[in-house]
């Protein structure tokens, strides 16, 4: 089972995340929890969350980028599911073998990432990586779109094709 934790602060104006999301709920065996629809007022249900990533094979960390961060019910979602005990320390074995992958979308092109004395987007994504592997969780090559403010509707369409493609080429993977 792919579970998508999806966290767009505001679904309804989503451009591409929200095609992206259209497309993959289409694919059998994919869960999707849209973090700020279910928790408006942040006020997590840690219980339900790990439940959910129990069931799951492969986990989809899916939002847009945000001052070259994650969004912040995301960060609280990490720092409250991914608890001592569960997650990692003693007995925390709930994530181990599970894969995880970032799907990410950003404003900027590829060259925006350019910027600054370490740059690239690997930097970027290594507090996530750590975290994963901190968790005993395989970490896949993370689906990256960029330039989502000069994208027109087919671009992103295909887009959201490439990632449902994508997830089901994953799921077949899981699936031996
Ligand atoms: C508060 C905020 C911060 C953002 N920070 C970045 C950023 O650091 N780098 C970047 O490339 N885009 C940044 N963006 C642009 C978003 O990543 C972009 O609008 C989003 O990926 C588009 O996806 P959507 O159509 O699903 O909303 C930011 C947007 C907002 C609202």
């Amino acid at each position: 089972m792919i579970l998508i934790i999806y966290a767009h602060p505001y679904p309804h104006h989503s451009h591409a995340n929200k095609r992206m999301i259209e497309h993959a709920a289409t694919l059998e065996g994919v869960e999707i929890r849209s973090l700020y629809e279910r928790y408006p007022d942040f006020n997590i249900d840690v219980a339900a969350e790990q439940e959910a990533l129990s069931r799951a094979d492969l986990i989809i960390w899916q939002h847009p980028m945000q001052w070259y961060s994650v969004p912040p019910l995301f960060k609280l979602w990490l720092d409250k599911v991914l608890s001592h005990g569960w997650a990692y320390g003693h007995g925390g074995t709930a994530l181990r073998n599970k894969s995880v992958m970032w799907a990410v979308t950003t404003g900027g092109d590829e060259r925006h990432f350019a910027i600054g004395e370490h740059p690239g987007f690997d930097i970027l994504a290594q507090p996530l990586q750590a975290t994963a592997l901190y968790c005993g969780l395989k970490w896949l090559a993370p689906f990256v779109v960029h330039s989502t403010f000069v994208c027109d509707d087919e671009t992103l369409q295909a887009t959201a094709r490439h990632y449902k493609q994508h997830l089901q080429s994953l799921l077949e993977v899981a699936n031996g």
